[in-house]
């Protein structure tokens, strides 16, 4: 009988019983046939720094960390990515095998890999990005769309000054939009993004007209249930390519995968169908 465990990933959170990351990496073991396991650690904020040391002598391999503990998460962690300083939080730690862990923040990773798989011609230079919404997933957006060479980024939140500690941050390309004046800044903008909870099942629209959106924009929404958000289905009528929010969920977990199992996965249609549920 062998006496090496197989390598163990989980995701930690507080409510945890919604995610999809189990559902996710575990496709990806079979897919890869590789004998590990993805589970899901319900850890409050009181918790979490005990029960993070104990996993990796338990024989995980890292975690991805969700609510409330990404920002605690990045102040944790022996060595943290530039991206992972950039946005300010964390959703994957590797355990490393000096005892050290480090943090990692794929969320940016996440959005525009899922717009360079399903709107093969876009780039960051095409245009103008106009980004809704300025909370902790706008954070990871603005900061990849910047990396990725946006010169100009229009940034529209309800509450103004979360916007301006973004755009203090993140420097002279974001241009504060007042909320109320989203849909005028659609103009020229060729990227378009919803960041904010609006749209999501239960949850109002989001208050904002596409008539002045460019014909070749592409619009996306990180709210994923429903997939075809209100949002998507208005920029589908004018006939706007629109990329989906699931796409986002499913990039964001490759680099993490691949750290604690050794194996780069694929995001495929699949994938996409497991995680629906289908
Ligand atoms: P996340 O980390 O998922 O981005 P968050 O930090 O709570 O979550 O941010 C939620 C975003 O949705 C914010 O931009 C928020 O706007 P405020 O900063 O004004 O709160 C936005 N949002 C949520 N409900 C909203 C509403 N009813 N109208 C407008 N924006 C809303």
């Amino acid at each position: 009988m062998s006496n090496i465990a197989p390598p163990l990933a989980g995701v930690i959170g507080f409510p945890i019983g919604h995610s999809k990351s189990p559902v996710l990496h575990g496709y990806w073991l079979r897919e890869l046939g590789i004998q590990g396991y993805y589970v899901p650690l319900l850890m409050s904020q009181a918790e979490f720094v005990g029960g993070l040391r104990s996993l990796p002598k338990l024989g995980f391999k890292g975690v991805n960390v969700t609510l409330p503990h990404k920002i605690p998460a990045l102040g944790l962690a022996d060595t943290v990515t530039d991206r992972a300083a950039l946005i300010g939080a964390a959703n994957t730690l590797t355990f490393k095998s000096d005892g050290s862990i480090s943090a990692d923040n794929t969320d940016g990773y996440g959005f525009i890999q899922n717009l360079r798989q399903n709107a093969p011609d876009w780039n960051a230079s095409n245009g103008p990005a106009l980004v809704l919404g300025a909370g902790g997933a706008a954070r990871a957006i603005v900061s990849a769309l910047l990396s990725e060479g946006v010169t100009e980024l229009r940034l529209a939140n309800r509450t103004r000054g979360r916007a301006d500690m973004l755009a203090d941050q993140f420097g002279a390309k974001v241009e504060i939009i007042d909320w109320n004046r989203a849909s005028d800044a659609m103009d020229g903008a060729m990227t378009i993004v919803n960041t904010t909870s609006l749209g999501m099942e239960g949850q109002p629209d989001l208050p904002v007209v596409l008539d002045a959106a460019p014909k070749n924009a592409v619009v996306t929404d990180i709210v994923y249930t429903p997939i075809k958000t209100p949002f998507l289905m208005a920029a589908q009528d004018r006939s706007l390519k629109t990329v989906d929010g699931l796409g986002m969920l499913l990039h964001q977990g490759v680099p993490g995968f691949e750290n604690w199992f050794g194996a780069c996965p694929e995001v495929t249609g699949g994938l996409r169908n497991a995680v629906l549920g289908l």
